[in-house]
């Protein structure tokens, strides 16, 4: 009886053998805990269960996994076992079928098609735009300085311009402001449904489906309004520019007379994965550094120290102008920065992934369908990978730091993900983040109100719940002595 009943769970799904420990399979209120305060508890599940934990409900489990060997089993070693979690189809109701939500042979084609707007000789020459666009900025700041802001929304309004004009080279029209609002419905909207136990579809008109139906509405417009402008450029006899989206367009061209040519199936891009690709890079391009870079003005607030050797470097090289793409090897210790801060607050704080067969990890079982979370919140954070894992020192990322630490296993630093799926836009992410700090922290001292008390928001990306509110100073205003 026993056997037959043990045989009936299995193949149910409700087999225990092997797996990681973990809160009981009876106890949802582990699982519910977990989806309310994820960062806390996948800490305390590391720091009470060890290098892998498992949560159940039912026949779904959800591991999380602290050792970075495992980390590289699965998003490396054996990354052919494993596809993007369940939990994507949240960014998929957004992004659609683009490079971060596609698998198989799809996603390969698109991936070798979109890496050459990412290579070095294609990023020097988007650095100046970025110097561009954050001077821009800096001069319309100067317009109302000293002012309050929401430095999150600052953060966010600076990189959708540089989004837009580097990888899509359009403004994105000129009133940026109902774009922040949108993508902020949208991501929530990806989250609550990723995290949702039961879906509800979307044509259910509950007021979260109506106001994500709105946002999205807002976002296809802008996405179709960027396509829409190239096209308009290049029917006016405008040369196929080489930026990204030149890239993506000149495939779907190429395609369309392929398929004129023949009636087989085509290889090519429609304009429905045009627009998923162009809506991935517009949101995966521009949340995450806003996110990165607001952190940055938190830390540097609370880390005075820290600000003025940032601003010290960024004077002796720049003398007060805008970072360009040869100064980046000279920003050394701003470049430290930025690496500490994706330690300590990675943008992307989970990577999950979904077993096709079943696997091991170690001495645990990892059952075909289970999700297993490689989160850079838990790796960049654990006491056995990182010395004095929760203080913020920029130093331990510099090059003629102490071989302790300097020496640490490849996965304990992650924030772009690993293996074949890591950040295509990793190189670009730094570039950015670099030169918009060079350049404002020259002209600008940026306070952050009452900073201990700003929680996380852990939704697709680790947003400051509720904001970051805060004031922008023009050091000419402060002291002149420190203004550049
Ligand atoms: C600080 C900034 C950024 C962080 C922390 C970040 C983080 C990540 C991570 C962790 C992944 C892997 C996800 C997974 O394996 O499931 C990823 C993928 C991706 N990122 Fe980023 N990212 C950043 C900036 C960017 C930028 C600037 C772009 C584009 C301009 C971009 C485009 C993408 C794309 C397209 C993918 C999917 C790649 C693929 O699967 O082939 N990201 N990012």
């Amino acid at each position: 009886m026993r056997t037959a009943s043990h045989s009936l769970g299995r193949w149910l799904g409700f087999d225990d053998d092997g797996l990681p420990p973990g809160p009981s399979g009876r106890n949802p209120f582990a699982v519910l805990a977990l989806l309310r305060d994820p960062l806390l508890h996948l800490t305390r599940a590391r720091e009470q269960y060890g290098d892998a934990t498992c949560f159940r409900v039912g026949p779904l489990r959800f591991v999380s996994v602290a050792n970075p060997d495992y980390a590289h089993h699965v998003l490396v070693g054996n990354h052919r076992n494993y596809v993007k979690s369940r939990n994507y189809a949240g960014l998929r109701l957004v992004m659609g079928d683009g490079l971060v939500t596609s698998e198989g042979e799809h996603w390969k084609r698109q991936r070798k098609l979109a890496q050459p707007a990412f290579h070095r000789q294609r990023l020097a020459a988007l650095a100046d735009t970025m110097s561009e666009c954050v001077g821009e900025r800096l001069d319309q700041w100067d317009q109302r300085a000293p002012a309050n802001v929401d430095v999150h929304e600052e953060m966010m309004q600076l990189t959708l311009r540089i989004v837009g004009r580097t990888l899509f080279g359009t403004d994105l029209g000129t009133d940026l402001g109902a774009l922040g609002p949108a993508v902020t419905t949208c991501m929530h909207k990806a989250n609550e449904y990723a995290e949702s136990l039961v879906r509800i579809p979307l044509w259910v008109p509950t007021p979260s489906n109506l106001r994500f139906g709105r946002a999205k509405r807002t976002l296809d417009a802008i996405v179709h309004g960027i396509i829409e402008q190239r096209r308009t450029d290049l029917s006016r006899g405008e040369a196929p520019r080489d930026d990204l989206l030149g890239m993506l367009m000149a495939a779907t061209d190429e395609d369309a007379a392929e398929v004129a040519r023949s009636e087989d199936e085509s290889t090519g891009m429609t304009n429905q994965q045009l627009r998923d690709e162009v809506m991935t890079l517009f949101l995966a391009g521009h949340e995450t550094i806003a996110t990165a870079m607001s952190w940055t003005w938190m830390l540097l607030h609370q880390h005075p120290e820290v600000a003025a050797r940032v601003r010290e470097e960024a004077t002796s090289v720049l003398g007060g102008r805008a970072a360009r793409f040869e100064d980046l090897p000279r920003l050394v210790y701003t470049g430290q920065v930025i690496d500490e801060v994706l330690r300590l607050y990675p943008p992307a704080w989970i990577v999950e992934r979904q077993a096709l067969a079943e696997d091991r990890l170690g001495p645990h079982r990892i059952p075909a369908g289970t999700v297993v979370a490689t989160a850079p919140w838990v790796f960049h954070r654990h006491p056995a990978l990182w010395k004095d894992p929760l203080r913020f020192d920029p130093d331990r990322f510099a090059p003629d730091a102490p071989a302790s630490l300097r020496e640490r296993h490849k996965l304990a630093y992650m924030p772009f993900g690993a293996g074949p799926r890591i950040c295509i836009g990793n190189h670009f992410a730094l570039m950015e983040a670099k030169i918009i700090l060079a350049t404002v922290i020259q002209r600008y001292a940026v306070e952050v109100f009452d900073p201990e008390s700003i929680g996380f928001d852990p939704a697709v990306t680790l947003r400051p719940r509720g904001g970051m509110r805060g004031r922008l100073h023009r050091l000419a205003d402060l002291d002149p002595a420190l203004a550049a």
